[in-house]
């Protein structure tokens, strides 16, 4: 097989043979592809599309390109969940706890933010002594008896992933429907679930910007899942504003304590019973999706899901007191309120850009090698439909800089305040297939 032919073939709209996707990724993989025929396949892929074969094809020679984990020792159905994206998503660190709590089993590894993007990992390490590598015997264990744990994501964990991402990262290929869900599902099998919930990002704040984008996804993804034999939901949710009201490692985890406490913000709150119900329910924990959120809901009244989250934190060696005193968490040198400049309703919060503020505070990375500051980042005090008054504050702002006017800029141009404004439809449909 010449490379160049496989370029040509896609170039001109053919489809690839399930034998000549696996030459492709395991030759890229072991090095024996140069980066410019890839990138130039990933263009062909981006503009001719490919065939559900052709993207199970890839998914599942991406998942095979290096470890593909054994879960097959733990007890029960391991449902995981995953994010195609978004700004202030807390919602792991919620339904890790919340979901284990009713008796499912969350066997889950996450990832670290890159962007505007925030990753579950480095909100985790914002809890003193967190440790997100444990041995495999270990993760077994504690799995066994507490139902959860959540760590990274092995090293050697579909490779060809890494490789492809970062040279799509950089050739304009990322925002592709059959690139995103080969690289999203291929982690996914690898990584062993029985069975998987997405949460399909759309909006500003997502990569699929609109509704029909998102459910061509959607129904992509899923339709991989049952090919590759693993139970897959998908839920359509908006990410036009950021979700919940933080932004930022160490505000992220106090506002997972306030929803577990059951204080928290509506939209947040909403989403965790949306996708919590459907891994519950996938997990063959409850016979409808009714009686999977009654579960859900009794279970956080009752404190049982935040004595679970309790337990998670001690189990990978964090400091749980912060569960009874989550203020300890909020050290940030500087405290700054933004106040709105005129009277009306908020119209328009554009989560990207938002993402983009908080990581110019610290709290994200502008490249793999950038260090985090957990302390900083927002906490919205007013959301899309909120009446507002001139002087009264928008967000609060978390640094550790004192100056902050570029931040400031960037957030004034991104809240807008006008006349009137509906709350936006948080989940806009739920694909099975
Ligand atoms: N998340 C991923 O893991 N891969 C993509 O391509 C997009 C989002
Ligand atoms: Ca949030």
């Amino acid at each position: 097989m010449r490379m160049v032919d496989l370029i040509e073939k896609k170039r001109d709209g053919h489809q690839l043979s399930k034998e000549e996707i696996t030459y492709i990724v395991t030759n890229y993989t072991n090095d024996n592809i140069p980066d410019y025929q890839i990138s130039a396949l990933l263009m062909a892929i981006f503009y001719q599309d490919m065939t559900d074969e052709e993207i199970t094809d890839l998914t599942l020679a991406i998942a095979h390109s290096g470890d593909v984990i054994d879960l097959s020792s733990l007890d029960g159905i391991k449902v995981d969940k995953h994010s195609t994206g978004g700004v202030g998503d807390t919602t792991t660190l919620i339904l890790a706890p919340l979901v284990a709590s009713v008796g499912a089993t969350v066997a889950k590894m996450s990832g670290r933010g890159l962007g505007y993007t925030g990753g579950t990992l480095d909100k985790l390490e914002a809890i003193p002594g967190f440790r997100i590598e444990l041995s495999d015997e270990e993760f077994i264990r504690t799995v066994n008896e507490s139902k959860v744990a959540v760590i990274g994501q092995s090293g050697n964990l579909a490779p060809a992933d890494k490789k492809l991402y970062a040279l799509r990262d950089v050739t304009a290929t990322v925002n592709s429907i059959p690139l995103i869900a080969s690289s999203i599902m291929s982690k996914k099998i690898a990584a062993g679930a029985d069975a998987i919930v997405l949460d399909v990002t759309t909006g500003d704040g997502a990569f699929m910007k609109n509704i029909e984008d998102a459910r061509r996804l959607a129904k992509t993804m899923t339709r991989i899942g049952k090919l590759a034999g693993r139970q897959t939901v998908a839920v359509i949710s908006d990410m036009s504003e950021p979700l919940g009201e933080a932004i930022g490692n160490s505000l992220e985890v106090v506002e997972a304590i306030e929803t577990l406490q059951g204080n928290g913000p509506e939209d947040l709150v909403e989403m965790c019973y949306a996708l919590g119900s459907q891994m519950v329910v996938l997990a063959e924990k409850a016979a409808s999706i009714e009686e999977a959120r009654e579960m859900l809901k009794e279970a956080l009244e009752s404190g049982r899901a935040l004595a679970k989250f309790k337990e998670m934190i001690q189990n990978q060696g964090g400091d749980s007191t912060i569960v009874d005193e989550p203020a300890r968490l909020l050290t940030a040198r500087y405290i700054y309120e933004l106040p709105a400049k005129t009277t009306g309703v908020v119209t328009k919060i554009v989560a990207n850009e938002l993402g983009i503020a908080a990581m110019m505070l610290g709290a994200g990375r502008k490249t793999k090698e950038d260090s985090i500051d957990h302390a900083v980042g927002l906490r919205l005090n007013k959301k899309i439909g909120d009446k507002v008054e001139t002087g009264e504050s928008l967000l609060t702002i978390y640094s550790n800089e004192e100056d902050i006017s570029p931040v400031i800029d960037l957030l004034y141009k991104n809240i807008e305040i006008g006349d009137t404004a509906e709350q936006p439809i948080l989940i806009h449909d739920i694909i099975t297939e």
